[in-house]
């Protein structure tokens, strides 16, 4: 049986007590210190239950157990009895009216135990073996007492003054992590633990105004699209993100992983359509700046407040990702910046279709390439891009496929070389197209194509046709045995 530890509000909450001896006191001391309103039945009571009547802190009824006594009002019954079938009759009567029931040393009539605690307050550490041995809880409560500074609470009493100023003062949650982690081990923790909480809250406030409140950014690439691309680094950015700022190509499944407090802000890059038909990124807005520009100056902006800004990219930030431009930016101003690099759209899309980049007999290098560029850019040595053996990746082609294969072909690349275009890739909506030098593009507008998407070239986008024969060849040789 696995029981979930929970901590509960018994404050005020009506709860009944079967049994009046040593047992049963220990029980009432804790719902006692819960403040639960209790009720005990019980033939006789031991003095100190007695003492605790007297001091008002619960009621007792001088008779022997009846199970009218349980009424769906309470929120606990406890059975503190070795009455014989008294426990039974006490967890029958709870069963029936839905109060949670524990019977002492009863293991199979409990629907709550109680767990051996170790009690620093407000800090308390509950131990249990799920019932099966209380006796091995108690030994292992006796190890973390040892542990734990008997003033531990003292510590939880100096953080829990300070806490809202911390929070104000270092926005952070980097910064107040590393802050509390030094006050913990430091004189402040100290003082607090000797009981001069005054001199404790002085020290800790000291170490707050002399503590970092610099913020930084982190380029995270966040993989071409499955979200499950990502790297654990990467993963790890998200979750300690006081500011997540992400765009279009991103995966949105990433945004759970961020705090519930994180600051979400969409920076709303267009995708590959959108761009093409309203003007690119480098564009300039009403405001005079461009919409790359607006996107450093908030990055900017937000770690000089102090915060730690996850900007999540699309594939990997410095593979034609702007990664390099936002690094710049933040350096001029002095703040620091990490990368967390990520599977760029040409790895994970080759990948997942299948295809090798490289192949010892077919490809030698690869190149990774921009439409935009070889499109429009002059200075572009098509010669070089057509040569042979080598595999071309291109980003950003779709608006401009039919000008770059054919650029390509007229520069000498043969024009029944293999070639594909890879949709949306590693995503489910992923989609590709095979064909050549010569046809692709046809094919590309026949299949409206209209997601980010990019086109490879070279003897390697014509492996997963071969592998799919070697397949067919392999299953129909099985099927004739
Ligand atoms: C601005 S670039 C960003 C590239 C990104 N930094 C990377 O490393 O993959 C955007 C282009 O990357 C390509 N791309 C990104 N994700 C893709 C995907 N899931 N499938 C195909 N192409 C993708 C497309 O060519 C798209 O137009």
């Amino acid at each position: 049986m696995f029981y979930l530890p929970l901590f509960h509000r018994l404050a005020g909450s009506s709860c009944l007590v079967v049994g009046g001896g040593q047992t049963a006191l220990r029980k009432l001391r804790w719902l006692v210190r819960a403040e639960a309103k209790i009720k005990v039945i019980a033939p006789e009571v031991d003095p100190e239950i007695q003492k605790l009547r007297d001091a008002g802190k619960l009621t007792i009824e001088k008779c022997l157990f009846y199970p009218q006594a349980v009424s769906a009002n309470l929120v606990l019954v406890i059975s503190a009895t070795d009455a014989p079938n008294v426990s039974e009759e006490v967890f029958v009567a709870a069963m029936e009216q839905g109060v949670l029931v524990n019977c002492v040393d009863r293991t199979e009539l409990c629907t709550v135990i109680f767990p051996a605690i170790i009690d620093r307050f407000p800090i308390l550490v509950a131990v249990s073996s799920m019932g099966r041995s209380p006796t091995l809880s108690r030994s292992v409560r006796g190890w973390i007492e040892l542990r734990l500074p008997n003033a531990l609470g003292q510590l939880a009493e100096l953080a829990g003054r300070l806490r809202s100023e911390v929070k104000s003062s270092l926005p952070s949650v980097d910064a107040r992590k590393a802050f509390w982690e030094e006050v913990f081990s430091s004189k402040a923790a100290d003082e607090a633990m000797y009981g001069s909480m005054d001199a404790a809250v002085a020290e800790a406030e000291k170490m707050m105004a002399s503590a970092s409140s610099d913020g930084s950014i982190v380029l995270v690439g966040a993989g071409p699209g499955d979200p499950e691309l990502i790297t654990l680094k990467g993963l790890r950015a998200i979750q300690s993100a006081d500011v997540l700022m992400y765009d279009k190509l991103a995966n949105p499944a990433l945004l759970e992983y961020a705090r519930r407090d994180v600051e979400l802000i969409d920076v709303g890059k267009k995708g590959p359509r959108e761009a093409v038909k309203e003007g690119s990124s480098d564009a300039a807005r009403p405001s005079g700046t461009t919409m790359q520009q607006e996107i450093n100056q908030t990055l900017i902006e937000q770690a000089l407040k102090g915060k730690k800004v996850v900007r999540l990219k699309g594939g990997d930030p410095f593979i034609f990702g702007r990664g390099g431009e936002e690094l710049l930016a933040a350096a001029e101003q002095g703040i620091a910046v990490e990368i967390v690099p990520g599977i760029t759209a040409a790895m994970g899309g080759a990948s997942y279709a299948g295809i090798p980049l490289t192949h010892r007999h077919m490809s030698q290098s690869v190149r990774f390439v921009t439409g935009h560029s070889v499109e429009h850019g002059v200075n572009i040595d098509w010669p070089e891009l057509a040569k042979p053996e080598q595999t071309l990746v291109i980003y950003m082609g779709l608006v401009g496929i039919e000008k770059i294969l054919q650029r390509l072909v007229d520069a000498g690349r043969g024009s029944e070389t293999p070639a594909v275009l890879l949709e949306n890739a590693t995503l489910p909506s992923h989609r590709e197209v095979f064909g050549r030098l010569d046809n692709l593009a046809s094919k590309v507008r026949e299949a409206e194509i209209e997601g980010p998407s990019i086109i490879i070239v070279g003897e390697v986008a014509g492996i997963p046709e071969q592998v799919q024969n070697l397949y067919t060849a392999a299953q129909s040789t099985t099927d004739n045995l």
